[in-house]
């Protein structure tokens, strides 16, 4: 059987870009391979944190999860801490890393652009982080959006030259990006993807927005003069909508410009906001459902992190032979 491996990082709260761009497909996928879904909370100590708060937002990270529909008892749903394997191998791995290759890594560059008070070295070694994530599991396909691509290609490198080095011992993963909507762009910029860290909050839809504040920051959704609901390049922000409203319908790009044809934006962003809150209700409702069962919430993460911790022991013990470490 395949294995499916992804995960979020509980800065901040999902976007629609995360759930269009990743979690849409990790659904599509639970049907018929074992996935692991993981809370990467380590990855998200990069950045300055308040640790009650920090607490409170995980686990709200993974009800987030599970209000998105994701199965809890077909998939592996855990927090990345309660499994120390993955900085074991990360620590191996990093010593497999070369320096110019994390120099090169369009994240960290932007990052730290961004961060400048707090370049910390975690931020430097996070892809070979997210490489141990993958490669403890000998995950087949890695599910992500478009800004992934670099880190993933990154993984691969990183397993083939163990291979190389130290004989057959990780899968070399598959990426497995969205044709439409891997890169979902801010309301306010369209040229700039939606981030769950963008200081505009009219950029970002967030997935436990308000109704209100939902219809508020569409309404508001930078476009441009042409009046033309139609899918180019020239025209970002009517091409982000179109993206939204198709990849939460089910409805192609052409279907959608055929029903808006002589229609003028108006319109039609009244219907992408209706479209989005509705697809957003029942997300709220499982939120709720679930936080007011936290028993077995509680109950879904343990077991989570049982098997993910049983599966990646596995993949460790054959690491630490294979590198010559002394057998306990
Ligand atoms: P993160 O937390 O930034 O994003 C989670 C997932 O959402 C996708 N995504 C988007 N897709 C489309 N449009 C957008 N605007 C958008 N913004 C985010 C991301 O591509 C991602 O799939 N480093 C990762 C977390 C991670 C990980 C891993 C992922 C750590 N280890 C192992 C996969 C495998 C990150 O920061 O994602």
């Amino acid at each position: 059987e395949k294995i499916i491996f992804s995960g979020a990082q509980p800065t901040g709260s999902l976007t629609l870009g995360n759930y269009i761009g990743a979690i849409q497909n990790w659904k599509a996928l639970e049907q018929d391979y074992q996935c692991l879904y993981s809370i990467v909370d380590l990855h998200s100590l990069t950045v300055k944190h308040d640790a009650e708060a920090f607490r409170k937002q995980n686990l709200s990270f993974l009800v987030q999860y599970l209000a998105c529909g994701l199965d809890p008892e077909k998939n592996i749903i855990f927090f990345q801490s309660h499994v120390p394997q993955h900085s074991e191998l990360a620590w191996v791995l990093g010593c497999n890393t070369y320096m110019g290759e994390l120099n090169r890594m369009t994240q960290f560059k932007e990052k730290s652009q961004k961060h400048q008070n707090n370049i910390n070295a975690g931020l430097y070694t996070y892809p070979v982080l997210m490489a141990a994530d993958i490669l403890i599991y000998q995950t087949d396909v890695v599910p992500v959006g478009e800004d992934q691509k670099q880190h993933l290609e990154l993984a691969r490198d990183i397993a083939i030259r163990f291979n190389n080095a130290h004989g057959e011992t990780f899968i070399v993963p598959e990426g497995h990006i969205p044709k439409v909507g891997a890169k979902i762009m801010s309301l306010q910029e369209p040229d700039k993807k939606m981030s769950k860290s963008d200081e505009n909050l009219n950029s970002t839809i967030f997935l436990m927005d308000s109704e209100d504040v939902l219809l508020k920051k569409l309404k508001r959704s930078v476009t441009d003069s042409e009046n033309r609901v139609s899918y180019n390049d020239e025209q970002p922000g009517i091409k982000n909508l179109m993206t939204i409203y198709s990849k939460l319908t089910g409805e192609s790009i052409e279907e959608i410009q055929a029903k808006y044809e002589g229609k003028g934006y108006g319109i039609f962003k009244k219907e992408v906001a209706e479209v989005v809150v509705e697809s957003i209700r029942p997300f709220k409702e499982k939120y709720e459902a679930y936080m007011n069962n936290l028993d077995y919430v509680e109950k879904i993460y343990q077991s989570g992190a049982e098997r993910a911790t049983e599966i990646a022991e596995i993949t460790m013990k054959e690491v630490r032979n294979k590198i010559g470490l002394m057998p306990k």
